[in-house]
């Protein structure tokens, strides 16, 4: 197997996937813009889902890229040698374009010649059917034609071997997994397998046939194209090319692990060091993202905020000053900054929001403390109860973790399942909140969701006109079921007549009844047409452009209407700040 670092595992992939024909495109944000329906981009294929449906790509129909992703549902098992919150993933797509045969001889053709790794280490597992999909021989033939051993191909159920869609609905389909064996690791008996847990089947790659779209009601209708999506994950494949039993040991972590040692015991506290190492990683690119957001007690700014807490915490634990954060987000940017531009852009962002939010959490620490001593004095049976641990954490936001730890170190427990009860009590309550959210799901709304996007354009070209400032530029976008979010760059509020204003310019081009023109070009083109563009140079060569009468210019992926009157009536229902020298407006549309 060739031993490859981080850095030319990732270009010997887009290399190869483009002399097979695939244009490279940009990571994506990891903060989807335009999709209510999940916080962080989870994978390459999630911003692509409206070429996967049927959208013509500018681009073309095969395309390959790295994108940033963050999942949290395996956040306990960081700590581990391969779970990571942040992670970097490869990936190439046939938009209708090659679909099986193809893809796994790409495939193949990777591993074994590229990168070395002899056929007899790799095993597969297939989609074994179920009542609904029939079960894929196809791929199985494929596998063996290429001379992948029978004993190493094995059919899985959809638990296994099924991927998507990434909301409630869209598009999915049977996929076929590869895995490296890892011949120090014996068999754990007769039916060991890629689905066990015992480590001898290591996952790097992904293919999935997305053929489907699942729809609301739980059917799979076929899609109107076959597509592929294929991920690989970056750090875990490089690990396992370089025999490192985890991934802390490639460069992308290995200085910052080394500095943890340096500061705190060596070899000890191997599994905190991890979880400071990816939550760092994890909260440096949430910060330094094009679209990137501040620590704070919704959506994707209280998963930033948890991370970064929970490292703090970590580095209590560890006895190590919350001040080597920076140094290791340091780390991170000279690391990352290379191919993620944005991260050296906006080095101080990510330092200044993290040390504020560091003062934050030590405050919140101290007050906790104060009250822990209060509750000391009432505490009965040695025994602090769930209800009051609660309290402790959802008014003072003092972690359960340190509860414990401090109730251990004056000799008393902690009511954990009461806790948990109490915990739980509180979640089926904001859960309610969360499902009147999720009807928001891009995939079931896309008709309200591209005309609240359509909005933003026309917002956009109002607020230049009304504030009679050319320079105003978008700085962030989030549109759920029932309004769109809109930040912008300007120093001071708006005033009322302002905002009349602008919100009877929208009016005019809605009452105007243009058609949205769309044409694709070249990003120069676009340029020089004086097309409004959101990230820089973060553009594929090839882009789409929105034109919408006289009023609006844009370079867009995302979804619009056909035409501004089915806006029907627009009316901005917020004006605030959002951060230093940024606005951010909230405003609605008609639906009837
Ligand atoms: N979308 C597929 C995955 O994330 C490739 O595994």
């Amino acid at each position: 197997m060739l031993k490859l670092s981080v850095n030319e595992l990732r270009e010997k992939y887009i290399q190869f996937f483009v002399s097979k024909g695939h244009a490279l495109i940009p990571s994506s944000s990891l903060i989807p813009e335009n999709d209510p329906s999940a916080l962080f981009t989870t994978a390459g294929m999630h911003p692509l889902a409206p070429y996967l449906l049927g959208e013509k790509h500018p681009a073309g129909t095969r395309l390959t890229n790295v994108q940033k992703c963050l999942r949290t549902g395996d956040i306990d098992r960081v700590g581990d040698d391969s779970h990571c919150t942040f992670f970097e993933m490869l990936g190439n797509w046939s938009l209708g374009d090659y679909f099986k045969e193809e893809s796994i001889k790409y495939s193949y053709e990777f591993l074994t010649r590229e990168l070395k790794i002899p056929s007899e280490k790799i095993a597969v597992s297939c989609f074994e059917g179920d009542s609904d999909i029939p079960k894929d021989e196809e791929s199985a033939k494929i596998w063996r034609k290429l001379g992948i051993k029978e004993e190493n191909i094995y059919f899985l159920s959809k638990e296994h071997n099924w991927w998507g869609p990434v909301g409630q609905t869209g598009p999915c389909g049977p996929d076929t997994e590869i895995f490296i064996i890892d011949d120090n690791k014996e068999p754990c008996g007769p039916n060991c397998s890629p689905a066990c847990d015992c480590g001898r089947f290591l996952e790097i790659w992904n293919n999935v046939f997305m053929e489907y779209n699942k729809q609301a009601d739980g059917g799979y209708v076929p899609l109107s194209q076959k597509n592929v999506d294929t991920g690989m994950g970056l750090e875990r494949t490089a690990a396992i090319l370089n025999g490192y039993k985890s991934v802390y040991q490639t460069e992308a972590f290995a200085p910052v692990m080394r500095l943890m040692d340096q500061k705190t015991k060596k070899g000890a506290f191997i599994k905190e060091k991890r979880i400071v190492a990816d939550h760092m990683r994890a909260a440096a690119f949430i910060l330094g993202d094009e679209n990137g957001v501040s620590p704070s007690n919704v959506d994707q700014g209280y998963v930033l905020r948890r991370l970064i807490r929970r490292a703090i915490r970590y580095c209590r634990t560890m006895d190590l000053d919350t001040s080597a954060l920076i140094d290791i987000s340091n780390l991170y940017v000279d690391f990352y900054g290379g191919y993620y531009k944005e991260l050296i852009q906006n080095r101080q962002r990510i330092i200044e929001e993290l040390s504020a939010e560091t003062e934050r959490f030590n405050k919140t620490i101290a007050q906790g403390l104060k009250e822990f001593e209060k509750l000391l004095k009432y505490i009965q049976n040695n025994r602090i109860s769930g209800k009051a641990a609660f309290r402790l954490y959802d008014t003072f936001g003092f972690p359960i973790e340190m509860t414990t730890e401090l109730a251990a170190d004056h000799g008393i427990t902690v009511d954990i399942e009461g806790f948990k009860a109490a915990f739980e009590e509180h979640q089926r309550k904001s859960q309610k909140g969360a499902e009147q959210k999720f009807k928001g799901g891009l995939a079931d709304n896309t008709e309200q969701t591209a005309r609240l996007h359509t909005a933003t354009h026309l917002l956009l070209a109002a607020l230049k006109r009304a504030l009679n400032d050319d320079n105003i530029r978008q700085r962030g976008s989030n549109i759920t079921a029932e309004r769109l979010r809109f930040d912008f760059n300007f120093p001071r509020p708006l005033t009322k007549e302002e905002i009349e204003k602008v919100e009877k310019l929208v009016n005019e081009a809605i009452e105007a009844g243009v058609d949205i023109e769309c044409n694709e070009m070249s990003l120069a083109d676009a340029r020089d047409m004086g097309a409004e563009g959101v990230f820089g140079d973060k553009y594929s060569d090839q882009v789409k452009v929105y034109k919408i009468g006289d009023y609006s210019l844009e370079i867009c992926g995302g979804p619009h209407a056909k035409n501004t009157k089915e806006l029907k009536n627009f009316k901005i229902v917020k004006e605030q700040s959002s951060s230093a020298g940024v606005r951010r407006i909230k405003a609605v549309i008609d639906t009837d």
